[in-house]
């Protein structure tokens, strides 16, 4: 029996998006559990320090991804934790479904389902050379189930469409990769989160909060933990699964 599963000690785990709203805490989770922590993301944030690292990386260039991971793990140490939690997107995103060009659609899903699937199998196939590796994709509660739109009403916000593509996308890709890569020792998981909390106007938050079992938005630190969790020896036998972060909105 190992003494703490839950460690990440002695690990280098990087994280795309890692100054986003979620991925800052997710990083902070990934530090504190004893990783060396690399935040991947195009806008700078925290500066680097001993265990803590910051690269300007940019998800969406496709191109030379091989050679751009040996430059990482040169720089930083072999990567055996991957984190998808960047978030591009177009400028018109949330665009109404009826308006949306076909050049927007399109950017949209290279931008965001390609490059989380492409990272991702770049990342799953150096792994599977050393026998180990875990990958953890950012999806959605819209990747599981289709929007309730009447809590938008009255309000800006809405559910983009791309959105289901993408992280329907992300969940199925993962499976698979879960499935091709399984045999040499590399697990690849979702953690959907629902909606997190981020002063959204009123009449969401109250819409929101009374449809949802848990009753409450999600802190952002509560979707950090399943992160790590699904990172460390604690989910060993697990890969290709789902975790729904969602205050039960899935569950009804
Ligand atoms: N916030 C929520 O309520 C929520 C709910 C469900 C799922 N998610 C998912 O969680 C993930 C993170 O969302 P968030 O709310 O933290 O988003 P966010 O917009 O707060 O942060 C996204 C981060 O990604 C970075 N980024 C954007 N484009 C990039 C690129 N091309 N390359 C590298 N980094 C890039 C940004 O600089 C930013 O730091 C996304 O996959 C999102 O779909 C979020």
């Amino acid at each position: 029996m190992i003494d703490n599963p839950f460690s990440l000690s002695g690990r280098t785990i990087a994280i795309t998006g890692g100054n986003g709203l979620i991925g800052r805490t997710v990083a902070d989770a990934i530090l504190r559990s004893g990783a060396t922590t690399l935040v991947l993301d195009i806008a700078a944030g925290k500066a680097s320090g001993d265990n803590f690292r910051y690269e300007a990386f940019d998800i969406t260039d496709l191109d030379k991804r091989g050679e751009r991971l040996s430059a990482l793990e040169a720089a930083h140490g072999e990567i055996s934790g991957w984190v998808n939690c960047a978030y591009p997107r177009t400028s018109d995103w949330g665009t109404a479904l009826e308006q949306i060009s076909n050049e927007s659609w399109q950017a949209n899903i290279d931008r965001h389902l390609n490059a989380y699937c492409l990272w991702s199998s770049t990342v799953a196939e150096r792994m599977a050379g050393r026998n180990t590796g875990s990958i953890v994709n950012l999806a959605s509660i819209y990747g599981m189930v289709g929007p309730d739109f009447t809590i938008y009403e009255q309000t800006t916000m809405t559910m983009p469409a791309a959105y289901a593509a993408i992280k329907g996308g992300v969940i199925a890709y993962s499976r698979y990769l879960a499935s091709y890569f399984g045999h040499k020792g590399v697990r690849v998981n979702c953690v959907s989160p629902g909606g997190v909390f981020d002063s959204q106007p009123e009449q969401f938050v109250e819409r929101y909060n009374k449809r949802l079992p848990l009753g409450r938005m999600a802190r952002v630190d509560e979707v950090c933990w399943p992160v790590v969790f699904l990172l460390s020896q604690a989910s060993s036998y697990i890969t290709g699964e789902n975790i729904a972060v969602d205050g039960g909105w899935t569950a009804i």
